[in-house]
């Protein structure tokens, strides 16, 4: 194994002291293997040999965690490791063109680590950028606006071996492409406005508020009066109708009353406050831009909720595509705890203590999903958990844990400044605020857009220059591909709810190669931790492949149903649950997309038997008619 790539300061000494700045934490695995392969660019059996001896935990752990992130490695990967998004609004912007064009400038097989060892080239999926793509990680560094020329550049950093800290900044600019604001990304907050708002709450005599303090006071031992601010502040949320941006579309208000509830250990302040920034869903970036622009925001919405739940410690957990916000990100915390809008008795409130520490994903989407999210923070494998029990009552080393998506928290924050009332005066009957779309595909101005919940899908088309628009993925693979006859549908909880994503494709596309790189997703994003996805999933991709070069029957199509029962049925996550929707949507409006690729034949089988019996003839050297099955068939 060539091992000239290896940094020189990662020796055992250099081991041990990662892990001490790490706390030796068992919990904090994933981010310490995430820094030596950030280091090495691998993680090599040496160093699983002394995290197995200094953390105590068993060799298989550690080796199961590296083999289920995509990010870390085992083997070498190369000193440059080039990811190319692969997305399907990557292709449609031509990054299979470019993959080419890059692998031939290195002398490279895509998939393959060059000789010297020095640099791979391969795909990862949806990386956040759809909105500038074709777009690339270098060594977890996220580069937009691919263009041959840019890779030109790319190509003489990686032979000059110029580290990837050192490349030129502006191959490294992500833009924000705000196209429309309203309550959220025009908001003019201050940091700790909603905080001082949330503690300024009294209790008005004889209001529901002082009775459900009083009720929560006798439960919980603590003075009503202290009380009356958390519980103004859980009720603010809930009259808002606040509910969760992160797909499921959970009321807030509920979950947050929920972790409350439950009690938080022997001091009854275990309670953990966790955010969702994942994003993996292709075709989402708006917690992207939200991470950039309104970090404050969020941090004051989980600095909210803490105080609402009584929970002191919080995480974000950000995904490794984002691995280039990790610093500001930081910086923004230390800001806030040098305000004491963080730390011990934030705004000088007594007992109101809360921090939160930042952990990095590495590569894996069904880590977005809440309790898959919750093991990965503990630095496992992030495999999703039985439910119930939920979360809000065992998550986070099996304490009350309340998962948030970012926008969600966001939002709350401002429910916190302006009050439920205010919040639920916008938007429709059944979903209260607005919704931020993320915006990709054939249109003139891809981008974030925010709008009160209830816009149709046309007025969106509309402002953001689509024409000829064939259909619109909204809220990505796992979410509903519509026609244009559906225009007129409306973005809220009650007809289209949505993460967010919102990919457009005009009438030059074809619908079945949307399905198909949606497949291919599904399969490369299944955990394999239950059979039915697992398996489900491979057989969706190869269908889709079957069909793609010319070997697919109706008797395929009717089986895709039959798939999407089983999984429906028996699928541990919703991942499994919802890995056929773009074929079966896709099928429903576009099925003669899928049916001229057709054979004319009821069946065919996806294995090709007589090929699989060549090595056999080949031993036995025959290869006449009867050692053919198709031939014997004939004869
Ligand atoms: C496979 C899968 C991936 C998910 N990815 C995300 C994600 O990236 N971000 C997110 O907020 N929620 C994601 N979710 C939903 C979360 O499980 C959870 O419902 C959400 O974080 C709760 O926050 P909310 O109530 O604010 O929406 C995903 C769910 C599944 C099944
Ligand atoms: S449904 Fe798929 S992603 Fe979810 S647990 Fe099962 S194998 Fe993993």
């Amino acid at each position: 194994m060539p091992q000239s790539n290896l940094s020189p300061e990662l020796t055992t000494t250099g081991l041990t002291s990662l892990l001490d700045g790490q706390g030796r934490k068992p919990t904090r695995l994933l981010q310490i293997l995430i820094e030596i392969q950030a280091a090495q660019h691998w993680i090599s059996p040496e160093n699983i040999d002394q995290l197995a001896a200094e953390l105590n935990l068993p060799r298989a752990r550690i080796e199961g965690v590296i083999g289920f992130y995509s990010f870390l490695h085992a083997e070498p990967a190369g000193q440059f490791r080039l990811l190319f998004s692969d997305n399907i609004t990557d292709r449609m912007l031509g990054n299979q063109n470019l993959l080419e064009y890059l692998c031939n400038k290195l002398w490279l097989e895509r998939g393959h680590v060059s000789e010297d060892g020095l640099v791979s080239v391969d795909t990862t999926s949806c990386t956040g950028l759809c909105d500038q793509g074709p777009a690339m990680l270098a060594n977890g560094m996220a580069i937009p606006r691919l263009t041959r020329e840019r890779l030109d550049e790319i190509a003489e950093l990686v032979l000059q071996k110029v580290p990837v800290t050192q490349w030129p900044a502006e191959l490294f600019v992500i833009e924000n492409n705000i196209q429309r604001r309203e309550i959220l990304l025009a908001n003019s907050m201050q940091p700790g406005d909603a905080l001082r708002a949330a503690i300024a709450q009294v209790c008005v005599p004889g209001s529901a508020v002082e009775a459900a303090a009083n009720q929560r006071s006798w439960r919980e031992g603590i003075p009503s009066v202290a009380l009356c601010a958390p519980v103004s502040t859980l009720e603010e949320i809930k009259r808002s109708n606040l509910r969760g941006r992160g797909g499921a579309g959970f009321t807030t208000g509920l979950k947050w009353e929920a972790c409350r509830n439950a009690p938080g250990g022997e001091d009854n302040r275990t309670r953990y406050v966790v955010c969702n920034a994942d994003e993996g869903e292709p075709g989402t970036f708006k917690d992207r831009v939200l991470l950039t622009t309104q970090a404050d925001l969020l941090f004051e919405g989980m600095t909210l909720c803490a105080f609402a739940i009584n929970a002191k410690q919080g995480f974000l957990y950000l995904r490794g595509e984002y691995r280039y916000l990790l610093e500001p990100l930081n910086a923004v915390l230390q800001r806030r705890r040098d305000a004491n809008l963080l730390g011990a008795n934030i705004l000088g409130q007594a007992g109101f203590d809360f921090d939160i520490e930042i952990h990095l994903g590495a590569g894996a989407y069904v880590c977005g999903e809440e309790s898959a999210l919750i093991e990965s923070l503990e630095g496992k494998r992030g495999i999703p958990r039985n439910r119930p029990p939920y979360p809000v009552t065992h998550g986070y080393l099996d304490k009350p844990t309340t998962v948030n998506n970012v926008e969600t928290f966001c939002a709350a924050a401002l429910v916190g400044l302006h009050g439920g009332d205010w919040y639920r005066g916008i938007g429709t009957a059944k979903s209260a605020g607005t919704k931020i779309l993320s915006v990709s595909g054939d249109c003139a101005r891809p981008g974030i857009y925010e709008y009160p919940f209830g816009v149709t899908v046309r007025q969106v088309l509309i402002d953001c220059g689509a024409e000829n628009t064939l259909a619109v993925q909204v809220s990505g693979p796992s979410g509903v591909c519509i026609g244009a006859d559906e225009f007129d549908r409306r973005i809220a909880f009650e007809d289209l709810a949505t993460a967010g994503a919102f990919m457009v494709f005009d009438e030059s596309r074809d619908m079945f190669e949307v399905a198909r790189n949606f497949a291919h997703f599904f399969a490369h994003e299944s955990c394999g931790f239950c059979t039915p996805c697992r398996v489900g999933t491979a057989m969706l991709k190869a269908t889709m492949d079957k069909i793609a070069i010319g070997h697919g029957t109706q008797y395929d199509l009717a089986e895709i149903d039959q798939l999407n029962r089983i999984l429906l049925q028996s699928a541990h996550c919703g991942l499994g649950h919802t890995a056929c929707n773009p074929t079966l949507d896709t099928l429903k409006r576009f099925r003669p997309t899928y049916e001229r690729r057709l054979k004319s034949l009821d069946f065919e089988p996806a294995f090709d038997l007589d090929g699989a019996l060549a090595t056999a003839r080949r031993m036995t050297g025959r290869d006449d008619a009867g050692a053919h099955l198709s031939m014997e068939a004939e004869s």
